[in-house]
């Protein structure tokens, strides 16, 4: 196959192009990616020379370069948005414009060009908090923040367009990942890198919401899968199954990076912070997907990662992360 890849600079889809290029030899892969903040073209310093890979940079919401990239194209993954609740508290406007309008594009230039299949990454996020058991992919969405709502809007939209014109579209909805390349605004690489450098860990409200942990290499497979296999017009819930308080999260980093619990600071919560995010995942289960890799060990190789790499991350929180994280921290 030859896949478009949008988004591929970035934590998740870097990881994946990597693994697809692993996986399946006579795969080509194009990234197209704007490089924001998040995107990183160091992620894929070690493919950059692959002949089976090609980069360009730029915006899915350009309709005329998305119709070009699309030449020759067998399926599209898209995993480009605009990814941190946080910030999307405070600058909404680029996660409409990427998060719907984008994908808007993307679906106009899928249809125009025929494409055969339009898989859409999205999230856990746009069920909303889910006091108890866990959401089914018909759950009704009830996205809390600015970020799950232009998700919610972006599946909705890709949905419609399956109905309405038969575009050959898939989704996606996985919970929380960790693992290599995970840009540190994210609480886990946040903390670990923190913690390494014996900074606070600012840890929101009373850290008991819930998040199911997902270790990226698994929803790669899973997401592989559902390229491969899934149905036209389905959504495919993808989780960890690995549930567990922000707090006890964070007693499990300080433990694997040897820093004390005096590290932690107690800070204001996150407005509209959703509690708890459960996703049933029966579904991708019965098309053979299994999360492999244990949380407990999994974690252990994320923070070894980041300790063996602070060459990657440690200019990443100088510059444009520095300001962010002054505005979002130091009054709180
Ligand atoms: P990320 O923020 O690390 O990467 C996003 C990438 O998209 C970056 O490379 C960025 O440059 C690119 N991008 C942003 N706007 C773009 C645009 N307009 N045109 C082209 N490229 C653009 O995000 P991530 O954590 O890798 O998440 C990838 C996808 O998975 C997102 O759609 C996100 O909603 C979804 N998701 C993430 C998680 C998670 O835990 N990280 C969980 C569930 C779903
Ligand atoms: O559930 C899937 C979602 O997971 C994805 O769709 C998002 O793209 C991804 O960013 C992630 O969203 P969260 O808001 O759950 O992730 P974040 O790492 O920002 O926060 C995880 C939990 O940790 C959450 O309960 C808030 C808390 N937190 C976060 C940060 C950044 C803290 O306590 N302190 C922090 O500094």
């Amino acid at each position: 196959m030859k896949l478009l890849v949008t988004g591929g600079a970035g934590f998740i889809g870097s990881n994946f192009i990597r693994y697809v290029l692993r996986e399946h030899a006579d795969d080509r892969v194009v990234n197209l990616d704007k490089l924001t903040y998040a995107g990183n073209p160091a992620n894929l310093a070690d493919i950059q020379r692959d002949p089976r890979y090609a980069f360009v940079q730029g915006d899915i919401c350009d309709a005329a370069l998305v119709r070009e990239t699309l030449r020759g194209v067998d399926a599209v993954v898209n995993f480009a948005a605009e990814s941190h609740v946080d910030r999307s508290l405070v600058e909404p406007d680029g996660f409409l414009r990427t998060d719907v309008f984008g994908v808007f594009t993307l679906l106009e230039a899928v249809r125009e060009c025929r494409i055969p299949r339009l898989l859409h990454i999205s999230t856990d996020e746009v069920y909303g908090s889910v006091a108890h058991g866990s959401s089914a992919e018909q759950d009704p969405l009830r996205p809390s923040n600015p970020y799950s709502a232009s998700k919610a809007g972006g599946d909705l939209l890709a949905l419609s367009y399956w109905r309405t014109h038969g575009v050959p579209v898939v989704i996606t909805r996985s919970s929380n990942n960790f693992g290599p390349y995970q840009y540190p605004e994210k609480v886990v690489p946040l903390f670990i890198t923190n913690a390494i450098d014996d900074q606070p860990l600012p840890l929101y409200g009373d850290g008991r919401n819930v998040r199911d942990w997902l270790y990226v290499l698994d929803n790669c497979a899973a997401i592989d899968l559902v390229l491969r296999r899934g149905r036209d017009g389905e959504v495919y819930n993808i989780g960890g199954g690995h549930e567990v308080e922000n707090v006890v999260l964070t007693h499990e980093i300080l433990r694997l990076t040897g820093k004390p619990e005096t590290l932690i600071r107690r800070v204001t919560d996150r407005p509209g912070h959703d509690r708890r995010y459960s996703v049933d995942s029966t579904k991708v289960g019965q098309l053979g997907w299994a999360p492999r890799h244990p949380f407990a060990a999994a974690l252990e190789t994320t923070v070894r990662w980041y300790r063996e790499h602070e060459s990657w991350w440690r200019p990443l929180k100088s510059g444009e992360f520095r300001a962010w994280y002054e505005r979002q921290y130091a009054n709180r």
